[in-house]
Formats: structure tokens, sequence, C-alpha cells
């Protein structure tokens, strides 16, 4: 084994998988794009306060974050997440509203390593800031949605909550915790001493006991206000107008505590129940005034790549698209393939050559090797003839004989046959 390995709980992306990845992001670039949302590259670490600020009772920000001092003695941290560095970059440049953005970038967690969960993972996330207009909701909610179907996933379920607002909350929250405190003895360990600090915690605890107990426990949607109950409604029925097909499910709460009326989560099924979150997100109409800005409402999701492609993997959909270039150059006389791979490329043509000298028989083993259409061959006689021979590498490999200085245009023609 080699001595120096990837650190745990991080992987390396390496071709050709890493081709699915460039599709993926360019997908997403190309259809949140359309849709008026512009990149946002914000920095990967921020002062530790703006997570603790959003997430002081989640995990993601209390257990999980990589926080550290720099030389200069400021207390920094890893993003867990990208919702907090985007709001916190909108609160401080004040850009028009409304502020559609969209990121494509890796998030940190200090989390137990396995399939699917990653000390290291990649999130494709847009964040719309400016309106509380429920038909914003069903635009973001189907942004994300849109995604799974361009690379072909079938099974990807919608979860579907609403957590009301400042307004309805505490009268929700106080019903809660009144039930859980009169079952405190069923509930996990953990949970028996975290009612008062974040009730709503406990509805997303995965252990059978605070399973159990919550099933029978108040929801959100029974005590949402009029506006609360009214927004809800209209993002429904928008998402039925788009046939976004989704399901309400009332304890969804989601791991970070920034989240207001409409929250989602979008599972595969064909992967492990604890991994098989692909992408969530949800309102956060408060969160711009926790991090000092004025009220601003906003919305946003996050798509985890990893997990997307695992659940590719499972349906069998979005193969790596092929990499291969279009023409290899076969170049025996050490000076030919320089300027004409250069040529080719620079025509826009995919190109590649050998280097090292090699024999003519090893240069034709990697153009075979290369996936490429056609051969460029230059021997000697060729170069003393101020010619080149292409050849097919596939099928009936029949050869040309064809000018040096005609050849990159007469390969772009054999390309598009
Ligand atoms: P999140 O649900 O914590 O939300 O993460 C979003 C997605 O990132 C998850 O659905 C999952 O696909 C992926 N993910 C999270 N943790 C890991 C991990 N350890 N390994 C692999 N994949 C992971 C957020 O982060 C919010 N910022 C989403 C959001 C944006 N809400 C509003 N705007």
């Amino acid at each position: 084994m080699p001595e120096f390995q990837a650190p745990v709980g991080t992987r390396d992306v390496l071709p050709p998988d890493s081709a699915r990845w460039e599709r993926l992001i360019a997908l997403f670039a190309e259809r949140v794009g359309r849709a008026g949302y512009g990149l946002v590259v914000s920095p990967v670490f921020e002062d530790v306060s703006v997570f603790e600020r959003v997430g002081e009772a989640t995990d993601v920000v209390r257990k999980e974050m990589y926080d550290f001092e720099d030389k200069g003695g400021r207390h920094l941290a890893l993003r867990p997440e990208g919702t907090a560095s985007v709001v916190r970059a909108w609160v401080q440049h004040r850009p028009t509203l409304p502020f559609k953005a969209w990121y494509a970038a890796p998030s940190f967690r200090y989390e137990r390593p396995q399939a699917g969960r990653y000390r290291q993972h990649h999130q494709l996330g847009v964040e719309a800031l400016g309106s509380d207009d429920a038909d914003l909701d069903v635009e973001v909610i189907a942004l994300a949605w849109g995604l799974y179907r361009d690379v072909g996933l079938n099974g990807v379920r919608l979860l579907l909550n609403s957590l009301g607002d400042q307004k309805c909350r505490p009268t929700y929250l106080a019903a809660l915790r009144e039930y859980l405190t009169e079952h405190r003895e069923e509930l996990c360990d953990e949970h028996k001493t975290r009612i008062d600090e974040n009730p709503l915690r406990v509805l997303d605890c995965k252990r059978e006991s605070c399973v159990r107990v919550t099933a029978e426990a108040p929801r959100m949607v029974d005590y949402l206000c009029d506006e609360c109950a009214a927004h809800f409604s209209r993002v429904r029925e928008g998402l039925g107008e788009l046939d976004v097909a989704f399901e309400l499910e009332p304890r969804l709460v989601r791991g970070l505590d920034y989240y207001t009326r409409t929250t989602f989560e979008f599972q595969a099924p064909a992967l492990e129940s604890a991994q098989n979150g692909i992408g969530g997100g949800g309102r956060y109409d408060a969160l711009t005034e926790q991090l000092g800005g004025p009220p601003t409402p906003g919305i946003g999701f996050g798509i985890g790549i990893e997990r997307v492609l695992l659940a590719c993997d499972a349906e069998g959909v979005f193969p790596a698209p092929t990499a291969a270039v279009e023409v290899f150059v076969v170049d025996v006389t050490e000076s030919a393939a320089l300027g004409i791979v250069h040529e080719l490329r620079e025509a826009g043509v995919r190109a590649d050559r050998a280097f090292d000298n090699r024999s003519m028989k090893a240069q034709f083993k990697l153009a075979d090797r290369s996936g490429a259409r056609l051969a460029i061959v230059v021997g000697p006689d060729e170069r003393e003839r101020g010619i080149a021979k292409v050849q097919s590498l596939k099928g009936d490999k029949a050869e040309e004989e064809v000018k040096l200085e005609e050849v990159v245009e007469h390969v772009k023609g054999r390309l598009v046959e």
C-alpha cells in the first residue's frame, strides 16, 4: 500500500468516472442557468460564527464541523453546507433582489464514513433570496426534480412538509415539547436530554425508540397559521400543475435549524435508508436577519453529487459519457505529431498522440485504446512526399493518402460522415 492515502472519508474522483461529474454539473448549470440563476463561488472556509449562528442545535454544526484556528488566531470553519455562505455573501454585498444563485461546491462534515456518507462531499445547490411567493418554492423544487429526470432517475421520491413560521411554530413547539416530555423515558438516550433545546430534532431521530414515540406526536401541519396554510396549499397546487409528484411527510424537519414553511427532501429508495437522501432544502425566511441582514425571505436546496451518482448506479442509468478522442496521430518521424494534433485541436477536433518515440506498433496499440475513429499516420516516406495516411480504426480500416496541409480539413469531413 502506498505511504500516502486520501484522508479517511474523502475520495479521489478520476477519469473515466469524473466524466459523469462533468456532465452532471454541466446539466445542472444549464438547467438553472435557463431559470436565471447565476454562479456564486464563495470561500470554502468562513468565520465559525457564520455557521454557529445558523445551526447551533444541529449535529452538523455542534458535532461535525471542521473548525480550526488559523495562524492569525482567527476561529474559522470549513463549510459544512452551502446556504449560510451564500446568505452571508448576499448580506455582505447586497446584490439586487431577487437574488438567484447556484453553486457546485464541496462541504465538510466530520461524520462516520460509509458508502454515501463522506467527510468531504459535494453539493449542487441553488439559493433564491427576496421573495416568499409560493411559486418560487415550486420553481426551486421543480429545478431539482428536473435534474433527477435529466440523469434518468426514475424512482426518486419527493417528501414535502411545512414547518410554519415564527408566528405559528411556537404554539406547535410547546405542544410537541409537552408530548415528548410525557414520553421522555421512551426516547433514545440522546434525545431524553435534548427535548428542551430543540424538540424538532427528536422528529429527525432515526432510532427506533424515537420513531415509535414520534409516530403519534403532534404534527406541525395541524398548527399552521392561516398564512402558512395558504402558502403550503399553493405550493402543493403548483407542484401538481407541473406534474411534480410529492408525498406529504409531516415528520420531515431536516438536519438544519434555519427552515421555515416549505421543507422537502428527495430520496432514492434504491439506496440504504440512512444515506438515501439525494437532495433536500426548504425556505429560510429568517436566516438573512440571523446573519445581520434586513428581513429577506429565501429558499434553496442542496443535492449530493456522490449520492445522485450512487442512485444512478443502483438504477443502472447515467453511464460515464465517453471521453474518447476522435483522431489519433501516429508519427514515426518524431516531428509531425506536435503540429498536427495542435491544428486538429484548434479546429475543434478531439485529438491525441503518443510520446517518447514509440514504435509504430506501440503507437497503434495506444490509438486503439484511445477509442479514436481515425488515425493519421506519418512515416519517413509520407513526410518525404508531403502526405499523411488517414486510416479508419473501426470497421474496414480503409486507408487514404492526403496532402499534409489538407489533412485537418479532410479529417473534419470524414468525422461528420
Ligand atoms: P443537507 O440535507 O444537509 O442540506 O445536504 C444536502 C444533500 O447533501 C443531502 O441531501 C445529501 O445528498 C448530501 N449530503 C449531505 N451530507 C453528506 C455526506 N456526509 N456525504 C455525502 N453526501 C451528503 C443542506 O446542506 C442545505 N444547505 C440544503 C439547502 C440549501 N437548504 C436550503 N438551501
